[in-house]
């Protein structure tokens, strides 16, 4: 999913059902309601911002961080002059039709370079691809993405959004005023920024998945081919029935992605399982569910195993806790989260884009100690300095690596080959695909040497 991304911005999804549907989410947005202001005044009927004002283009952002934005400036966590006083006003189900109704958009090409703008862009890509060590600046590709992306629902997509609303932020998360939903990371990052860093990189956002790419200098800079791969697609996450089948996948999905929330008995440690099968399992070549289903039962380690025991054994080892009951809930959720998932798929097939893509070992060896300076720089940000990861309002947002809280060692993630392959093709987070084949099998070889349960 993320490796195509950069196709989003050749061009505008269909607009014309959308706007010209009677539904409440198309009235709000293009004539607004009573005495609340029609949204399209300031955000455009597409969502396309006001680029010579700081009023944000709505498209690309998706459902979850709209509708999170509008939570968050009706109940005061983000407060602003203009739509804290709109939100407020707002139902939750007008919210929610609001927000549907411009996740539906996409951001159209942004403006191209103008010459004099040239050093200031080639500064901003700086900052925005490398940070800078000696300012403590870190690099903004690490969680938006190089080509400002964003990354599932924690990094908002960024790329062309408009420059007066870049810098307004910028300025804001430094000075601690916009706190928001999200993990308040934002404001560590902007901190070390002066004026003319904040100018120079809201200027490089703003052209940012300009497409074709342009013709200017600093794009000598590499930047990752984007290539779309042909995997199996699951059902969209809107297509659970509404049965007593359907609420089974649903509770099985919420026990994937908050695993020590719903599966609370069963569960040693910090992890869920979609911190290590990212996107709800979704994702092909980060351990999707769906390759994973069609495949059982089938010889594990030796021994015929069904998908109920494989989920077992990952209790047992990637939780670091003990195995639900065969015919308890978690486990039948679970099974209907995956039987759901892989509908359409072919039984028995192998499937491409199945678990994580194998690496192979560099001929000179893993090195533990190369592995650690490199912890430190792409990893620690999230991570922490300790392994420890991080929580925000006691929920995990970035999941321990290492320490009493990680996965175990008979866990599949502790065999170095396994893990390499992990980190190759998922981490960093945000900003997959840059580590070397090398430089993933020095981070295992150091997180295999470092503490985790038994
Ligand atoms: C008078 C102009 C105006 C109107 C009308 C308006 N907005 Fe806004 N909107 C803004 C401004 C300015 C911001 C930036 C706020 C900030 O700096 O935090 C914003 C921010 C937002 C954001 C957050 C975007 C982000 O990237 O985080 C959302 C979502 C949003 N508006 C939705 C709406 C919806 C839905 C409506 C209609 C019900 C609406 N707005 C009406 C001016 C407006
Ligand atoms: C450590 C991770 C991290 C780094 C580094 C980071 N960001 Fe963010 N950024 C986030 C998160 C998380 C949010 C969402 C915050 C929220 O919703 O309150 C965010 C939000 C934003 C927003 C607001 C988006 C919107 O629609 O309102 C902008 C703009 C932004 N970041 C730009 C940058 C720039 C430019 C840099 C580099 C100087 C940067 N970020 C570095 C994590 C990061
Ligand atoms: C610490 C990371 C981690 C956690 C947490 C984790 N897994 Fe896994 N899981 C893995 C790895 C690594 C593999 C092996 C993939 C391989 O060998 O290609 C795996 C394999 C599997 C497989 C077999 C995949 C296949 O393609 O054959 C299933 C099914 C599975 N896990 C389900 C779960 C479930 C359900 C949970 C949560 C209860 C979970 N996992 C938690 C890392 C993890
Ligand atoms: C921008 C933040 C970020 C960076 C940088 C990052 N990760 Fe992660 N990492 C995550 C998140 C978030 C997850 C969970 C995936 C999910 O929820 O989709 C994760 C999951 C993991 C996991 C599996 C779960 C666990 O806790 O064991 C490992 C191992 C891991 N990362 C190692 C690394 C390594 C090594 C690096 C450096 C090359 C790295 N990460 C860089 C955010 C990050």
């Amino acid at each position: 999913m993320r490796r195509v991304l950069g196709l989003l911005f050749l061009g505008v999804v269909t607009a014309h059902a959308a706007t010209h549907s009677p539904t409440l989410g198309a009235r709000l947005a293009l004539h607004g309601l009573g005495s609340i202001r029609a949204c399209a005044d300031c955000h455009g009927p597409q969502g396309q911002g006001r680029p010579h004002f700081a009023y944000p283009k709505l498209a690309g952002l998706g459902f979850t961080y709209l509708l999170g934005a509008l939570r968050s400036f009706s109940d005061g966590r983000r407060l602003n002059g203009i739509m804290t006083p709109i939100a407020r006003e707002l139902t939750a189900e007008e919210m929610r039709a609001v927000a549907t109704y411009y996740a539906r958009f996409r951001p159209r090409p942004p403006h191209g370079v103008r010459p004099g703008e040239r050093l200031r862009l080639a500064r901003g890509r700086r900052y925005y691809d490398h940070g800078d060590m000696n300012d403590r600046l870190v690099a903004c590709a690490r969680c938006h993405g190089r080509r400002g992306q964003g990354m599932g629902r924690r990094f908002p997509w960024i790329a062309g959004q408009t420059e007066a609303y870049v810098k307004e932020q910028l300025r804001s998360f430094r000075a601690g005023s916009r706190r928001g939903p999200g993990i308040g990371l934002m404001r560590d990052a902007a901190r070390p920024l002066d004026a003319r860093q904040i100018d120079d990189i809201a200027l490089y956002v703003s052209v940012l998945g300009a497409w074709p790419p342009l013709s200017i200098p600093i794009e000598r800079l590499p930047m990752p081919p984007i290539v779309p791969r042909r995997t199996f697609v699951p059902p969209r996450r809107d297509a659970i029935p509404r049965t007593v089948f359907g609420r089974a996948v649903r509770r099985g999905r919420a026990i994937f992605d908050h695993t020590a929330r719903y599966a609370r008995p069963y569960v040693g440690n910090a992890l869920s399982c979609s911190d290590c099968h990212l996107g709800e399992g979704r994702e092909a070549q980060a351990g999707p569910l769906w390759a994973a289903t069609v495949l059982f039962p089938r010889a594990y380690r030796g021994h015929m195993t069904t998908l109920a025991a494989r989920i077992q054994a990952a209790f047992i080892q990637s939780e670091n806790g003990r195995a639900p009951p065969l015919d308890g809930p978690v486990l039948t959720d679970l099974l209907a989260y995956a039987h759901w998932m892989s509908r359409g798929e072919v039984i028995g097939a192998h499937a491409p884009g199945r678990g994580y893509p194998p690496i192979t070992k560099p001929g000179k060896g893993a090195d533990a100690a190369r592995g650690a300076a490199l912890y430190v720089q792409r990893c620690a940000v999230c991570h922490g300095g300790r392994g420890e990861g991080a929580r925000y309002n006691g929920r995990v947002v970035f999941p321990p690596v290492w320490g009493p809280l990680s996965f175990g060692q008979r866990a599949s993630l502790a065999q170095t080959s396994v893990m390499a392959a992990f980190l190759k093709s998922t981490m960093p987070y945000a900003d997959p695909g840059t580590l070397t084949s090398g430089a993933a099998y020095d981070l295992a070889a150091f997180l295999e040497a470092r503490p985790r349960p038994p």
